[in-house]
């Protein structure tokens, strides 16, 4: 065996081969590296399939329990950090039962009957998932929190609201902090529809047609405290919707983080200056001493990308594999990983961020004052006189146009052409008053939409308590 790998000849699948595994295939085939991070629930796995076994009569009672404590035994290395992993572990199912059968003798060597790594690892997946996106979900409540208690202590505040990033009408600040809590409102709604999909358990489906043994998934489901159980093998071992799922859901929070990155970009630089980021979260400048810099921000903005690529990733590596399993389908783990520890991350900066920034009301006001903000509702005014909308617009436009070309204060324009009670539509804040319409922006009917998201806070809270 001149290139092999030492010790290496001790695979799971030895027997039928004459030689060991070439150095490049393990080199190249390996997931240990990534997939040890389900070493939980890896052996929670094991431990419900071996008291399936033991059900099944398999396993006798002593053998049942020997190999438990094992896998207690192989937890506490894992969580110690004392686990030794050999040349010959593949991945980090290979290399818990190779332990176990380390510890249990033959009761050990049992353990793999009437199960593949096949089913074993979608198992694993999908525990660990169902536990990633349950945090995640946390995490985004935790958020949302921190836009609500920002948006109720920042009463009459006001900013101008955007379309094309060209200043449009006057809004609260509330108001537009809200509309991302929104956004992650929908995202955690997303994570609590995907979790009930992927709570199925695929243990049973053996390396893709079930076995000969006299095993039970549904009852092995219930133990692991899946919701359900596969109904068809083929799928239940090649399924990763799961997977794509979560990816999609990561990537559309990445995308709802990304805006808010890109707008306290600009909110905190010099030409806005309407929030001042907290020193503990902005970084500085080796070179440029007075540099202040929103990374949190940039790479709120930036991983988007990233989580994209990991969803388009998996979706391409998924397209085309014929049934059932395929080794492809071992590149749906390190996606999957990163994508929840990058969002994960980013949803702490980002909420820090956000929790301890200081707005700058002053800077807000000057810009949503700016009189041109008031044509709309200069327009509105002649609407409500009887003046059809479409020529209100005319006539406000041609009042810009005048101003824009200098003739006067839009003010006095409207007042000289319109008549002196639209002189109080120009006075401070007044645009963000006027917002009154259900939804709008503005003070009337921001109580109901703050009382309306605590309540959906709370379902969130208690729709994911539930499927805990
Ligand atoms: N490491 C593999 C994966 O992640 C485990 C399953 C291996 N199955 C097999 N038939 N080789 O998919």
């Amino acid at each position: 065996m001149a290139d092999g790998v030492e010790g290496a000849s001790d695979t799971l699948w030895h027997g039928r081969f004459e030689g060991g595994p070439a150095e490049a295939l393990m080199a190249f085939t390996v997931s240990l590296p990534f997939d040890q991070r389900l070493w939980e629930a890896d052996i929670k796995g094991s431990q419900g399939h071996v008291r399936g076994l033991g059900r099944a009569g398999i396993l006798n009672p002593a053998e049942v329990d020997s190999v438990l404590v094992a896998l207690d035994a192989v937890a506490a290395e894992f969580s110690d950090g004392s686990f030794v992993f050999k040349d010959g572990d593949e991945d980090v199912h290979t290399a818990v039962e190779r332990r176990v059968t380390e510890i249990a003798g033959d009761a050990g060597a049992k353990m793999h009957t009437a199960r593949s790594r096949n089913d074993q690892v979608a198992t694993d997946l999908r525990l660990w998932t169902l536990g990633a996106m349950r945090a995640v979900a946390r995490d985004l409540i935790g958020l949302q929190e921190i836009l609500l208690d920002r948006a109720q202590s920042c009463e009459g505040v006001y900013l101008p609201g955007y379309t094309h990033l060209q200043r449009a009408q006057p809004v609260l600040l509330a108001h537009h902090l809200l509309a991302h809590g929104w956004a992650f409102a929908r995202d955690v709604d997303r994570i609590v529809d995907a979790l009930e999909r992927m709570d199925v358990s695929p243990l049973g489906a053996g390396a893709l047609a079930g076995t000969s043994v006299a095993i039970d998934p549904v009852a092995t489901a219930a133990d692991l405290g899946f919701a359900s159980v596969f109904q068809n093998s083929l799928d239940a071992v090649s399924d990763r919707d799961f997977v794509a799922e979560s990816l999609f859901i990561l990537a559309l929070i990445g995308v709802h983080l990304a805006r808010i990155g890109e707008e306290w970009v600009l909110w905190s630089s010099e030409e806005f200056g309407f929030v001042r980021i907290d020193d503990a979260y902005a970084t500085g400048s080796s070179m440029l001493p007075q540099k202040k810099n929103a990374d949190i921000a940039e790479l709120a903005r930036g991983k988007s990308g990233r989580l994209i690529g990991n969803l388009t990733g998996l979706l391409a590596t998924l397209k085309g594999l014929p049934l059932a399993y395929n080794r492809d389908l071992q590149e749906d783990k390190e996606p999957l990983f990163d994508s929840v520890d990058q969002v994960r991350l980013a949803v702490s900066a980002v909420g820090g961020m956000i929790a301890t920034a200081t707005f700058v009301p002053e800077s807000m006001a000057a810009a949503a004052d700016a009189e041109v903000m008031v044509a709309t509702d200069l327009a509105e005014h002649l609407v409500r006189s009887g003046l059809p909308f479409r020529k209100a617009h005319a006539v406000v436009g041609r009042l810009v146009r005048r101003h824009l070309a200098g003739e006067g204060a839009l003010v006095d324009l409207a007042v000289a052409e319109i008549g002196p009670e639209c002189a109080e539509l120009f006075s401070p804040g007044a645009g963000a008053q006027n917002r009154t319409s259900p939804g709008g922006a503005g003070p009337i009917p921001l109580p109901a939409q703050i009382e309306a998201f605590v309540g959906d806070l709370a379902a969130a809270r208690r729709r994911l308590g539930g499927s805990s």
